[in-house]
């Protein structure tokens, strides 16, 4: 592996001759005596590391300063050895650390005190490194893992009920259509936040899992007893997804998932269900879910109803605008509902 490069600048050249003795055997050490030098070698030379002496009346050095953007930009590490290191107050210190750089000691530090440091610093900066590699890899196989259960519970949702196969296909793609068109148009979403929302949708319904034969398959309108026996999927989905969240486990996946299975039958003036949420006491995952879901009961034909056309659907849902919707998603619904028919017409035969 290369060796690690590092210039040092100093004007004593027995303290440059003094670190090259110390260090040379294990870094590549370029040494200057003075700021211009040390210009020409910032220039020429990739550095890792920039050990420069200072002094506040030293005015060369202060231009160094000034300049050390480049330094910072090209990932050198920035050590300052600073004469007078007493004089330097806390604030003066605070803004070389703003500027970059990496640590500031006094310029009677021990040279081999200096060289225990930089060794500490790139070792511990090499497990840092790899620490940060290794969680990039655990939190990618997290990811994957994590979607992986997801679409498996999509699955076991759509095995269940065959009705329900093109329902999560569609929700999610009418869900996905009015985020794009939300953040298009400029409305504050946060991105993950959206993105999370368009893969949890399909899983909206999962605690029909645990609704009865009988009932999901009724070839009939549902009496008022079995109507509030179905809107239990709801608790029922909060409660698988609560359980993959494990006790002191934060993942925002899932908890947009529990928002979003919990709230997309509340309705936005209060009367939806499970907890009579209303307007924006209702998570915007749940607002866009009941537009996505309401549309796609619609379109849809069931033994005891009759499917409505695009049209037909698209008004009643506008008459829904402040009642069932939000009045403002419902707008984003509206000015795409073109959208909404393609997908529809698209995946229509999937049940
Ligand atoms: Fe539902
Ligand atoms: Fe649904």
């Amino acid at each position: 592996m290369a060796k690690k490069s590092i210039l040092i600048v100093h004007e004593d050249f027995s303290i440059l001759k003094a670190f090259y003795s110390m260090l040379g055997d294990r870094y590549q050490i370029i040494i200057a005596s003075d700021y211009v030098e040390a210009q020409a070698m910032i220039k020429k030379y990739a550095l890792d590391m920039f050990v420069c002496a200072i002094s506040a009346s030293n005015r060369n050095t202060q231009n160094l300063i000034e300049n050390l953007d480049e330094l910072v930009l090209k990932n050198a590490k920035v050590m300052l050895l600073i004469d007078c290191f007493n004089d330097f107050d806390e604030e003066h210190l605070q803004w070389l650390y703003k500027r970059g750089v990496a640590e500031c000691v006094p310029n009677s530090l021990p040279l081999e005190v200096l060289a225990q440091k930089i060794d500490f610093y790139f070792n511990t900066n090499s497990n840092y490194n790899e620490l940060v590699r290794d969680l990039r890899s655990r939190t990618e196989e997290l990811n994957k893992m994590q979607d992986a259960m997801l679409n498996s519970l999509v699955l076991i949702t759509e095995f269940r009920d065959s009705n329900t196969a093109g329902h999560v296909k569609r929700t999610k793609l009418y869900a996905e259509a009015l985020i794009r068109k939300m953040l298009a148009t400029g409305y504050n979403i946060d991105k993950t936040y959206a993105e999370n929302i368009i893969k949890s949708a399909p899983i909206h319904d999962v605690g029909k899992i645990a609704i009865s034969d009988t009932l999901l398959h009724k070839p009939a309108k549902f009496t008022s007893n079995e109507y509030e026996l179905a809107k239990l999927h709801v608790i029922y989905g909060h409660k698988i997804i609560s359980n993959l969240l494990a006790e002191g486990y934060h993942d925002k996946l899932l908890e947009v998932t529990l928002e979003l299975v919990l709230t997309h039958h509340e309705r936005w003036d209060g009367t939806g269900y499970p907890n009579g949420l209303s307007g924006k006491q209702i998570p915007l995952s749940g607002r866009i879910m009941a537009i996505a879901d309401v549309y796609d009961a619609l379109i849809a034909s069931r033994a005891y109803k009759k499917e409505l056309s695009h049209e037909k659907a698209t008004r009643s849902m506008l008459e829904e605008k402040g009642k069932a919707f939000d009045p403002e998603l419902l707008d984003v619904f509206y000015s795409i509902n073109n959208e909404f028919n393609d997908i529809q017409r698209n995946f229509r035969l999937l049940g």
